[in-house]
Protein backbone atom coordinates (compact mmCIF):
# COMPACT_ATOMS: atom_id res chain seq x y z
CA UNK A 1 0.00 0.00 0.00
CA UNK A 2 0.93 3.66 -0.23
CA UNK A 3 -0.19 4.83 2.63
CA UNK A 4 2.51 4.39 5.48
CA UNK A 5 0.35 2.75 8.69
CA UNK A 6 2.22 4.67 11.19
CA UNK A 7 1.50 7.81 9.61
CA UNK A 8 -2.70 7.52 9.65
CA UNK A 9 -4.19 9.98 11.45
CA UNK A 10 -6.75 10.05 14.16
CA UNK A 11 -10.14 10.84 12.43
CA UNK A 12 -9.72 14.28 14.06
CA UNK A 13 -6.42 15.06 12.95
CA UNK A 14 -7.83 14.65 9.18
CA UNK A 15 -10.75 17.62 9.65
CA UNK A 16 -8.67 19.85 12.14
CA UNK A 17 -5.92 19.73 9.34
CA UNK A 18 -8.29 20.92 6.65
CA UNK A 19 -10.18 23.62 8.35
CA UNK A 20 -6.99 25.12 9.25
CA UNK A 21 -6.34 24.88 5.93
CA UNK A 22 -9.24 26.10 4.80
CA UNK A 23 -8.95 29.01 7.21
CA UNK A 24 -6.13 30.51 4.92
CA UNK A 25 -8.78 30.20 2.20
CA UNK A 26 -10.80 32.96 4.24
CA UNK A 27 -13.51 30.47 5.55
CA UNK A 28 -15.13 31.04 2.36
CA UNK A 29 -14.15 27.09 1.43
CA UNK A 30 -14.65 24.40 4.08
CA UNK A 31 -13.76 20.42 3.80
CA UNK A 32 -15.56 18.66 6.57
CA UNK A 33 -17.21 15.24 7.36
CA UNK A 34 -20.79 14.65 6.04
CA UNK A 35 -23.85 14.83 8.21
CA UNK A 36 -26.86 13.72 7.53
CA UNK A 37 -28.62 17.05 6.14
CA UNK A 38 -25.87 16.35 2.60
CA UNK A 39 -28.20 13.50 1.95
CA UNK A 40 -31.10 15.68 -0.36
CA UNK A 41 -27.96 18.15 -1.73
CA UNK A 42 -25.68 15.33 -2.55
CA UNK A 43 -28.79 13.40 -4.07
CA UNK A 44 -29.61 16.08 -6.37
CA UNK A 45 -25.97 16.43 -7.89
CA UNK A 46 -26.17 13.04 -7.79
CA UNK A 47 -29.29 13.12 -10.19
CA UNK A 48 -28.11 16.02 -12.52
CA UNK A 49 -27.73 14.47 -16.21
CA UNK A 50 -24.81 16.95 -16.65
CA UNK A 51 -22.63 16.48 -13.36
CA UNK A 52 -23.06 12.73 -14.20
CA UNK A 53 -22.41 13.05 -17.70
CA UNK A 54 -19.12 11.51 -17.59
CA UNK A 55 -20.55 8.86 -15.24
CA UNK A 56 -22.89 5.40 -16.16
CA UNK A 57 -25.92 7.18 -15.63
CA UNK A 58 -27.17 9.51 -13.10
CA UNK A 59 -28.12 8.28 -9.32
CA UNK A 60 -31.46 7.38 -8.19
CA UNK A 61 -32.19 9.09 -4.47
CA UNK A 62 -31.66 4.94 -3.16
CA UNK A 63 -28.26 5.00 -4.98
CA UNK A 64 -26.87 8.07 -4.03
CA UNK A 65 -27.75 7.27 0.00
CA UNK A 66 -25.93 4.10 -0.27
CA UNK A 67 -23.70 5.73 -1.79
CA UNK A 68 -22.72 8.54 1.08
CA UNK A 69 -22.97 5.68 3.58
CA UNK A 70 -20.37 3.78 1.96
CA UNK A 71 -18.40 7.54 2.16
CA UNK A 72 -18.93 7.61 5.40
CA UNK A 73 -17.85 4.23 6.77
CA UNK A 74 -14.72 4.37 5.39
CA UNK A 75 -14.40 8.43 6.63
CA UNK A 76 -14.74 6.84 9.95
CA UNK A 77 -13.22 3.92 9.33
CA UNK A 78 -9.81 5.76 8.36
CA UNK A 79 -10.34 9.53 9.52
CA UNK A 80 -9.78 10.56 5.53
CA UNK A 81 -11.39 9.74 2.66
CA UNK A 82 -14.34 11.96 0.68
CA UNK A 83 -14.77 14.88 2.45
CA UNK A 84 -18.10 17.58 1.92
CA UNK A 85 -17.52 20.71 0.40
CA UNK A 86 -19.43 23.53 1.60
CA UNK A 87 -18.91 27.02 0.20
CA UNK A 88 -20.34 29.96 1.85
CA UNK A 89 -22.42 27.76 4.27
CA UNK A 90 -24.45 25.22 1.38
CA UNK A 91 -23.16 22.23 0.15
CA UNK A 92 -21.40 21.99 -2.94
CA UNK A 93 -20.37 19.01 -3.66
CA UNK A 94 -17.25 16.55 -2.68
CA UNK A 95 -13.71 16.24 -2.98
CA UNK A 96 -11.20 13.68 -1.45
CA UNK A 97 -9.32 10.82 -1.49
CA UNK A 98 -10.31 6.86 -2.21
CA UNK A 99 -8.88 3.78 -3.12
CA UNK A 100 -10.13 1.92 -6.59
CA UNK A 101 -12.27 -0.97 -5.83
CA UNK A 102 -11.31 -2.40 -8.98
CA UNK A 103 -7.91 -3.92 -10.22
CA UNK A 104 -6.08 -2.32 -13.04
CA UNK A 105 -2.17 -1.49 -13.58
CA UNK A 106 -2.10 1.22 -11.35
CA UNK A 107 -4.06 -0.28 -8.35
CA UNK A 108 -3.88 -0.38 -5.45
CA UNK A 109 -3.22 3.51 -4.73
CA UNK A 110 -5.01 6.09 -3.42
CA UNK A 111 -6.86 8.65 -5.72
CA UNK A 112 -7.98 11.88 -5.63
CA UNK A 113 -11.54 12.69 -6.58
CA UNK A 114 -14.19 15.34 -7.60
CA UNK A 115 -17.62 15.89 -8.27
CA UNK A 116 -19.32 19.61 -7.40
CA UNK A 117 -23.31 20.64 -7.92
CA UNK A 118 -22.73 22.77 -11.42
CA UNK A 119 -23.61 26.53 -10.19
CA UNK A 120 -19.91 25.76 -8.52
CA UNK A 121 -18.58 25.30 -11.67
CA UNK A 122 -15.92 27.37 -13.37
CA UNK A 123 -15.06 29.69 -10.26
CA UNK A 124 -11.92 27.76 -9.02
CA UNK A 125 -13.65 26.27 -6.37
CA UNK A 126 -13.15 22.49 -7.42
CA UNK A 127 -9.32 23.12 -7.52
CA UNK A 128 -8.99 25.79 -4.37
CA UNK A 129 -10.92 22.27 -2.61
CA UNK A 130 -9.37 19.41 -4.37
CA UNK A 131 -5.57 21.94 -3.45
CA UNK A 132 -6.51 21.21 0.14
CA UNK A 133 -7.49 17.71 -0.13
CA UNK A 134 -3.63 17.03 -2.43
CA UNK A 135 -1.80 18.61 0.45
CA UNK A 136 -3.65 16.84 2.59
CA UNK A 137 -2.47 13.43 0.54
CA UNK A 138 1.21 14.65 0.78
CA UNK A 139 2.34 16.47 3.64
CA UNK A 140 -0.25 14.35 6.23
CA UNK A 141 -0.42 10.91 4.80
CA UNK A 142 3.08 11.41 3.10
CA UNK A 143 1.91 9.34 -0.18
CA UNK A 144 4.53 8.55 -2.29
CA UNK A 145 1.84 8.89 -5.31
CA UNK A 146 -1.29 10.31 -6.05
CA UNK A 147 -3.69 9.19 -8.98
CA UNK A 148 -6.32 10.43 -10.63
CA UNK A 149 -8.51 9.00 -14.03
CA UNK A 150 -11.20 9.83 -15.47
CA UNK A 151 -13.29 8.97 -19.36
CA UNK A 152 -11.31 10.85 -21.47
CA UNK A 153 -13.52 13.04 -22.85
CA UNK A 154 -14.03 14.78 -19.21
CA UNK A 155 -12.22 17.92 -20.55
CA UNK A 156 -13.14 19.81 -17.06
CA UNK A 157 -12.14 17.39 -15.17
CA UNK A 158 -8.59 16.54 -16.76
CA UNK A 159 -7.84 20.66 -17.02
CA UNK A 160 -8.44 20.33 -13.45
CA UNK A 161 -5.71 17.42 -12.71
CA UNK A 162 -3.22 19.14 -15.39
CA UNK A 163 -3.87 22.71 -13.23
CA UNK A 164 -2.83 20.64 -9.78
CA UNK A 165 0.17 19.16 -11.50
CA UNK A 166 -0.66 15.73 -12.59
CA UNK A 167 0.29 14.24 -15.98
CA UNK A 168 -0.65 11.77 -18.07
CA UNK A 169 1.52 8.99 -20.62
CA UNK A 170 -0.19 6.61 -23.44
CA UNK A 171 1.07 3.99 -21.84
CA UNK A 172 -1.31 4.49 -18.39
CA UNK A 173 -4.32 4.67 -20.59
CA UNK A 174 -6.72 1.77 -19.70
CA UNK A 175 -10.49 0.61 -20.39
CA UNK A 176 -12.25 0.72 -16.96
CA UNK A 177 -12.79 -2.63 -15.94
CA UNK A 178 -16.27 -1.81 -14.38
CA UNK A 179 -17.78 -0.55 -17.08
CA UNK A 180 -19.33 -2.59 -20.12
CA UNK A 181 -17.08 -3.13 -23.34
CA UNK A 182 -19.46 -1.20 -25.35
CA UNK A 183 -19.59 1.70 -23.19
CA UNK A 184 -18.82 4.82 -24.79
CA UNK A 185 -17.07 6.33 -21.62
CA UNK A 186 -15.14 2.85 -20.59
CA UNK A 187 -11.58 4.63 -22.58
CA UNK A 188 -9.86 6.12 -19.66
CA UNK A 189 -6.84 8.52 -19.07
CA UNK A 190 -4.71 7.80 -15.91
CA UNK A 191 -2.77 11.36 -14.10
CA UNK A 192 -0.46 11.22 -11.53
CA UNK A 193 1.96 13.28 -9.16
CA UNK A 194 4.93 11.68 -7.48
CA UNK A 195 6.07 13.50 -4.10
CA UNK A 196 8.59 14.38 -5.75
CA UNK A 197 7.11 16.27 -7.91
CA UNK A 198 4.94 17.83 -5.28
CA UNK A 199 7.90 18.97 -3.47
CA UNK A 200 9.86 20.01 -6.24
CA UNK A 201 6.63 22.43 -6.77
CA UNK A 202 4.45 22.48 -3.71
CA UNK A 203 1.04 24.16 -3.82
CA UNK A 204 0.05 26.44 -1.32
CA UNK A 205 -3.18 24.39 -0.89
CA UNK A 206 -5.12 26.86 -2.63
CA UNK A 207 -5.84 28.67 -5.72
CA UNK A 208 -3.33 31.05 -7.05
CA UNK A 209 -5.95 33.37 -7.83
CA UNK A 210 -7.52 33.06 -4.34
CA UNK A 211 -8.39 36.74 -4.07
CA UNK A 212 -10.50 36.07 -7.28
CA UNK A 213 -12.84 33.13 -5.66
CA UNK A 214 -13.81 35.42 -2.81
CA UNK A 215 -15.04 38.07 -5.09
CA UNK A 216 -16.80 35.48 -7.08
CA UNK A 217 -19.48 34.52 -4.46
C1 LIG B 1 -14.70 18.38 -12.89
C2 LIG B 1 -15.20 19.59 -12.11
C3 LIG B 1 -15.01 19.39 -10.63
C4 LIG B 1 -14.38 20.81 -12.59
O1 LIG B 1 -14.91 21.99 -12.02
P1 LIG B 1 -14.38 23.42 -12.47
O2 LIG B 1 -15.20 24.44 -11.78
O3 LIG B 1 -14.28 23.48 -13.95
O4 LIG B 1 -12.89 23.42 -11.92
P2 LIG B 1 -12.02 24.57 -11.25
O5 LIG B 1 -12.39 24.78 -9.84
O6 LIG B 1 -10.60 24.23 -11.53
O7 LIG B 1 -12.44 25.88 -12.02
C5 LIG B 1 -11.80 26.22 -13.23
C6 LIG B 1 -12.62 27.23 -13.97
O8 LIG B 1 -12.94 28.31 -13.08
C7 LIG B 1 -12.45 29.53 -13.63
N1 LIG B 1 -12.14 30.44 -12.51
C8 LIG B 1 -12.87 31.54 -12.18
N2 LIG B 1 -12.35 32.12 -11.10
C9 LIG B 1 -11.26 31.41 -10.73
C10 LIG B 1 -10.30 31.53 -9.70
N3 LIG B 1 -10.38 32.53 -8.83
N4 LIG B 1 -9.32 30.61 -9.60
C11 LIG B 1 -9.24 29.59 -10.49
N5 LIG B 1 -10.13 29.42 -11.52
C12 LIG B 1 -11.13 30.32 -11.62
C13 LIG B 1 -11.31 29.10 -14.51
O9 LIG B 1 -11.01 30.08 -15.49
C14 LIG B 1 -11.87 27.83 -15.11
O10 LIG B 1 -12.83 28.17 -16.08
P3 LIG B 1 -12.93 27.36 -17.46
O11 LIG B 1 -13.27 25.95 -17.12
O12 LIG B 1 -14.03 28.06 -18.18
O13 LIG B 1 -11.60 27.47 -18.09
C15 LIG B 1 -16.70 19.85 -12.40
O14 LIG B 1 -16.87 20.10 -13.78
C16 LIG B 1 -17.59 18.66 -12.02
O15 LIG B 1 -18.00 18.52 -10.87
N6 LIG B 1 -17.93 17.82 -13.02
C17 LIG B 1 -18.86 16.69 -12.81
C18 LIG B 1 -18.27 15.55 -12.03
C19 LIG B 1 -17.05 14.97 -12.68
O16 LIG B 1 -16.97 14.83 -13.89
N7 LIG B 1 -16.10 14.61 -11.84
C20 LIG B 1 -14.85 14.05 -12.27
C21 LIG B 1 -14.95 12.62 -12.48
S1 LIG B 1 -13.32 12.00 -12.74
Amino acid sequence: MLINSDRRPHPLTAVTYLRKHIVALKNLILLRPWTDDDRDPFAAMNADTEVMRCFQKPLTKTESDQFLVRIRTIFDEQGWGLWAVEVDGAFAGLTGLASPSFSAHFTPCVEIGWRFRREYWGRGIAYAAASAAQTFAFEQLKLRELITFTTAANTRSRRLMERLGFSTSPEDDFLHPLLAPDSPIRPHVLYRKSIASWHAAPSPGGPPREAGIIQAT
